[in-house]
């Protein structure tokens, strides 16, 4: 009897890029091809015949199928995608079947069941007809009578092209999110995970793999996001035949009950075959139209003046004023009052060891509560915005005095603190309902119109008080009391913050508008992170700000244009005391306030490339209009140059044929020192024509520049 092969096609339209899935007598599909995108007419049957591996002697006689989800049973002896046990310990050796499929031209979904262990499985592929990601999720359901140990399930599992030997991920800590590792592709499993409650700054699920060097403008490339990453892995494996894998799922283990169903959350990938660059191209646009719903899009990204680092716990309504009053004038659009605005009169939130789960105003603070301050901020033409740490308790609270049960913390046994603080136990519907019911008094009796959602802890011994694991179902429950609050408050803007960039993924970004990239706005250090962070997030989602000249996470001292313009490429912000800024340096902030202000639309929908710097210590991204009628080029120098000259910047994405009108826009704020030697056209002519294609292949060579300062080009198409 010969084999019957059932064959599909998924084309990821915007990245150029196929997928071709066989299945061989029903059997769980392989992808049997990953690549540039194929003609209509190409014969997938013959893609799934060509997908033959010899054998060496030694091995078993056939290779088990690295399938959508490789399984036991069918003999795969590398990592499997479904990990289920009995309650006797017995494993389920699936062998799947693909009873139905629902194939449209840009989605798959395959159904399938288990006859002999009462399973059925649906695996779904996604691809907007708009986008260049691909959604994937795994769902199974229990039709059995028994009660599945879940030790895992990941998402439909793709292959990693053989040619790609090269992966890069991302490490850190606080102050240092978004830290770039780069490594070769090795046999065996290199496995990530996070089971925190929030990402950790240490675990961004997200993985590039491509061809060496990784580049930003040319080469194969793909890259995989996974979106749970409260509790998260994310897994790449190498197989001894040569085989890649990548799976994502959720790290801990889940009860499947009879007639009961678990889902793996959803990974996203994307594929460029022209470098990294491209691969941020499809996940911004994939952010900004399918994963962040802002309450009025049509609004710009209005400009935060944030006071955490001006007045940390201090909180004095007259210097409230006073900085609502200074940043309005340097053109801030929103003001949030950060931390330590609430607790009870006995237990006042002075520092970081009380208070948490009291969410009152402090009397002692704002004795006629936070209206007034409102009120002035509202008056100087600001939205408000406030700083909410609602998954969070303090032991010395009044909420914890009067439900100590409600504290993640059961027993008398040792307990890891964070900050001084503890999880509430989100499994207890009364404790999600009291954290609501406390955060809707408060939006609905004022004039409130931003949250800032804060996390500052790491979950540790996350089990409800019969001692089961719960870290999923906290999770759930935070995602869907933010939800709860965006339904019942349209209007209110959500920035997700956790000690930083402790909690940024595309779940969390379904409900919320903004991440708090990290606590360090050291402009240096920010400019590296940004230049890591936009492959997955778009800069109108991540928030950048201007900090004190002194850094406060690194004492490094930084001039202010520098300081603006990396506050500038991404959602631009203030945290500066603006007691401290000096005459010239507000001036030079409101300029860049209004350069923003100028061209914040164009540059959150146009497209954004990091150049492949030709010198080691500059980094240069470039940002282009949508119809590529003007592009501002943010070249930043991090150290003192290697080289005697400066080396040309290779700009990429624009207009071949058109001319551009390029000037140096900040040439009076440079430092003369940079530039007395070496003289150049930019710096003493207003502008200077080139041609798009010249930009492109000759490239704009750049005045000398010193360490941590940048020059702002723009052109602009003639
Ligand atoms: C950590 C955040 O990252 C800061 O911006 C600030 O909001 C503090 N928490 C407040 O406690």
């Amino acid at each position: 009897m010969t084999d019957a092969l059932s064959t599909w096609r998924l084309d990821v339209g915007v990245a150029n890029h196929t997928l071709v899935f066989a299945s061989i007598n029903d059997a769980l599909p392989t992808v049997v091809y990953s690549g540039p995108k194929l003609a209509d007419s190409a014969r997938l049957d013959d893609f799934a015949r060509a997908d033959v591996r010899p054998i060496t002697p030694g091995t078993l006689d056939q290779i088990a199928p690295l399938s959508l989800l490789p399984e036991e049973g069918l003999g795969f002896q590398g990592y499997c995608g479904l990990q289920l046990t009995d309650e006797d310990g017995r494993p389920a050796l699936t062998q799947f079947n693909v009873v139905s499929v629902d194939a449209s031209p840009h989605a798959l979904t395959f159904y399938a069941k288990e006859p002999t262990l009462h399973l059925a499985l649906t695996l779904t592929l996604c691809c907007e007809a708009d986008s260049g990601v691909l959604a994937v999720a795994s769902e199974i359901e229990n039709l059995s009578t028994n009660r599945w140990r879940v030790d895992w399930l990941s998402v439909p599992v793709l292959p990693v092209d053989q040619s790609f030997d090269v992966m890069q991920e991302y490490r850190g800590r606080w102050t240092q999110e978004f830290t770039p590792i780069k490594n070769n592709i090795r046999t065996g499993v290199h496995l990530r995970e996070s089971r925190r409650a929030r990402t950790g700054h240490d675990h961004f699920p997200g993985l590039i793999v491509g061809e060496t060097p990784l580049a930003w403008t040319r080469g194969n490339a793909a890259a995989v996001h996974y979106a749970f990453s409260d509790v998260h892995r994310v897994a790449l494996e190498s197989l001894p035949d040569g085989r890649r894998q990548v799976q994502a799922g959720v790290a801990e283990i889940r009860w499947l009950e009879k007639n009961a169903k678990l889902h793996s959350g959803d990974a996203y990938w994307t594929f460029s075959a022209s470098g990294m660059n491209e691969l941020a191209h499809h996940y911004q646009h994939y952010v900004r139209t399918h994963i962040v719903n802002l309450p009025d899009p049509t609004a710009p990204r209005y400009v935060n003046y944030n006071c955490w680092e001006a007045i940390y716990f201090d909180h004095n309504i007259e210097r409230l004023k006073f900085l609502a009053n200074s940043a309005a004038s340097v053109g801030a659009e929103r003001f949030v009052l950060d931390d330590g605005w609430f607790g009870t009169e006995a237990i006042p939130r002075n520092d970081d060891t009380s208070s948490l789960g009291d969410w009152v105003v402090d009397v002692k603070k704002y004795p006629e509560g936070l209206n007034p301050l409102i009120e002035h901020v509202n008056d100087l033409g600001m939205k408000f915005g406030l700083w909410l740490e609602p998954e969070m308790v303090n032991l010395h609270s009044a909420l914890a005095e009067q439900h100590p049960t409600w504290v993640l913390k059961h027993g008398e046994v040792k307990h890891v603190e964070g900050r001084q603080q503890f999880l509430l136990d989100f499994t207890k519907s009364e404790v999600v309902e009291y954290i609501y019911q406390s955060i809707h008094t408060i939006l609905e009796s004022h004039n409130i119109e931003y949250i800032k959602w804060d996390m500052n802890r790491d979950a540790t011994r996350a089990v409800d008080a019969q001692g089961h694991r719960s870290l999923v179902r906290h999770s759930n429950a935070v995602h869907a009391l933010m939800a709860r609050i965006r339904q019942n408050h349209p209007h209110v803007e959500i920035e997700s913050c956790a000690s930083g960039g402790g909690r940024i993924d595309y779940r969390v970004l379904q409900n919320t508008h903004r991440v708090w990239l990290s606590d360090s706005i050291d402009a240096r250090v920010r400019w590296k992170m940004q230049n890591e962070a936009f492959i997955f997030l778009p800069p109108s989602v991540y928030g950048s700000h201007v900090g004190a000249e002194k850094a406060h996470t690194s004492a490094r001292k930084q001039p202010m244009s520098f300081r603006a313009l990396v506050a500038m490429t991404g959602h631009m912000g203030i945290e500066s005391d603006m007691a401290e800024l000096n005459e010239a340096d507000r001036a030079t902030l409101m300029r860049y306030i209004a350069l923003y202000k100028t061209h914040r639309n164009w540059m959150h929908q146009g497209r954004q490339y990091r150049l492949d710097s030709l010198e080691e210590t500059a980094l240069t991204q470039e940002f282009v209009a949508a119809d590529q009628s003007q592009f501002l080029l943010f070249s930043a120098n991090l150290d003192v140059p290697i080289d005697e000259t400066t080396a040309p910047l290779r700009l990429v994405g624009l207009d071949k044929q058109a001319d551009y009108s390029v000037c140096l826009v900040n040439k009076d704020d440079i430092d003369p020192l940079a530039t007395r030697i070496f003289p150049h056209p930019l710096i003493e002519n207003d502008s200077a024509v080139f041609s798009g294609e010249q930009l492109m292949h000759q490239g704009l060579v750049p005045p000398f520049l010193m360490p941590d300062s940048m020059w702002l080009f723009h052109g602009k198409r003639i």
